[in-house]
């Protein structure tokens, strides 16, 4: 276990409020890129913060462990003492989570920024020098206003500066977002103190990011600029997947029409793969924040427009869980189903949002057996279903998940499931046997071939009872 202790003398102080899969992640960048700066993560959750300073962190990033290992005990410390080092801190990120709200006015749309406003409270409660608060989750725009009120609430003798710097990285690729960035944001008061505020962070970055790539803003274009990002990227995912379900209908193949659509460079290829629907923590709660917001400002239009990203979102997954029972005889009930990959994307074993948690429990409620398969997230998964009822098992070995079972349906793009061995699964299965290729990765001719009934997304079955056009 390393050494909590800060070792020598250094040029700045940082500290992060909340060591989650932003917190954790971007400070071990910070601390890398900047080996003269002690960066200080907190976390009310000691276990989290034990798993922090352990051999085992507590979520999987590829390339994650060997910054942690190089900068653990140096310069990137990982502790529970939030108020000695609020009071020890100049430089603060707060990278608390903010879920949807589930109670009271605006639940099931609204950002719940109950965590965001503890620690704004802890903050001033611990502040006896000036300090620059950074937003570093996911907010509403005009929390900014929020804060600066609860921290200007004090009896004035400390100044506070606030500024929002929305994290940009995904899951799965962190790390490489984090080394290269397609930019960073940081949006400021455009008052002397502000900019004064908004100029240290952005040498924080310059140390290891192209200034060109440093967007610097006022603070509510950048509080909203994260969640429309967010909403953007989800569309994309949202636009391909609605056209895949017209794909199936028409024998058309998505991959061909995104292909074709995404080499128009007005367009673009990315974000057009379509698949069972997009997961994580915070496409559907930003764009459901954004909803929220718009119909705050009474925008009702804009506010159904964004809505219908997540609709079809939830169409998607349904539309996959239908078909897998239409194919499948209308009935479910007894028959083996194994769920190959349960992380919400591939890389990670984050599994919130995961639209595997949809279809298992769809899959549970036509009383299926499931057996869920996945790399890494299998802890989570376990935590996330339960409190489900049902015949539902874990086995993180392909081979052993899918013996007796009559379908496999795979739900996450894991590059492992692309390298199977489909002859030895398929001798291992009930037959006839089925795959349900949610993020069409596998050679589906190939596995036709070996005797499967293969149902891609977006794209022609390959039926060995329906006659092929
Ligand atoms: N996960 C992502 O890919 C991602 C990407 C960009 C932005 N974001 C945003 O960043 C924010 C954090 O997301 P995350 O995925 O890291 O969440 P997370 O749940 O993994 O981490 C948040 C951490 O904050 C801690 N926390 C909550 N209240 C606290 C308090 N008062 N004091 C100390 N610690 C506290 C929690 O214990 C938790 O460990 C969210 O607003 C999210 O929308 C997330």
């Amino acid at each position: 276990m390393a050494s909590t202790k800060p070792q020598k003398k250094f040029r700045k102080k940082i500290l992060c409020i909340g060591a989650g899969y932003v917190g954790g992640p971007t400070m071990a960048m910070i601390a890398l890129k900047c080996p003269d700066y002690i960066v200080t993560v907190v976390d009310i959750n000691e276990d989290k913060i034990n798993s922090w300073n352990s051999g085992k962190l507590p979520i999987f990033e590829p390339g994650l462990d060997e910054i942690v290992r190089k900068t653990r005990g140096k310069n990137l410390f990982f502790r529970t003492d939030i108020e000695q080092q609020i009071r020890d801190n100049d430089i603060i990120f707060v990278s608390v989570n903010t879920p949807t709200k589930t109670f009271g006015s605006g639940a099931g749309y609204a950002a719940d920024l109950q965590f965001v406003e503890k620690t704004a409270r802890l903050i001033l409660e611990n502040s006896t020098s000036p300090k620059i608060v950074i937003e570093k989750s996911t907010l509403p725009v005009k929390t900014a206003l929020a804060m600066e009120r609860i921290l200007m609430s004090g009896k004035g003798r400390v100044k506070f500066e606030v500024l929002s710097n929305p994290e940009f990285m995904a899951e799965g690729s962190a790390i490489k977002d984090l080394e290269n960035p397609d930019r960073v944001l940081i949006g400021s008061r455009e008052t002397a103190g502000g900019i004064a505020a908004r100029r240290l962070l952005v040498d924080i970055y310059a140390r290891w990011v192209d200034t060109g790539k440093i967007i610097t803003s006022n603070i509510w274009s950048s509080e909203l600029s994260k969640l429309v990002a967010n909403a953007f990227l989800a569309q994309r995912v949202s636009s391909i997947n609605s056209i895949s379900a017209l794909c199936e209908k028409t024998d058309a193949d998505i991959s061909e029409v995104a292909k074709a659509v995404g080499t128009d460079s007005r367009i673009g290829g990315k974000f057009l793969v379509a698949g069972v629907g997009f997961g994580g923590s915070c496409f559907r709660k930003d764009i459901l924040n954004l909803v929220y917001l718009c119909r705050f400002y009474g925008l009702q239009e804009v506010a159904d427009y964004w809505e219908s990203v997540v609709k079809i979102n939830e169409y998607q997954q349904e539309r996959f869980i239908i078909n897998i029972l239409g194919k499948m005889f209308n009935t479910l009930a007894g028959k083996k189903i194994c769920v190959l990959g349960f992380a919400f994307k591939a890389n990670t074993g984050d599994t919130r949002e995961s639209p595997a948690i949809y279809i298992t429990h769809r899959l549970l409620a036509e009383c299926a057996e499931v057996v869920i398969s996945d790399p890494k997230a299998l802890e989570n998964a376990a935590i996330v279903m339960a409190d489900t009822t049902g015949k539902l098992s874990y086995e993180e070995n392909p081979y052993e998940a899918v013996k007796g079972c009559h379908a496999i349906a795979i739900l996450t793009e894991w590059s492992l499931y692309k390298e199977l061995d489909y002859k030895k699964i398929f001798r291992a299965m009930a037959k006839p046997a089925f795959i349900f290729d949610g993020r069409n990765i596998i050679d589906h001719e190939k596995c036709y071939k070996i005797g499967f009934n293969v149902y891609p997304v977006g794209k022609p079955a390959l039926s060995h009872f329906e006659s092929r056009v």
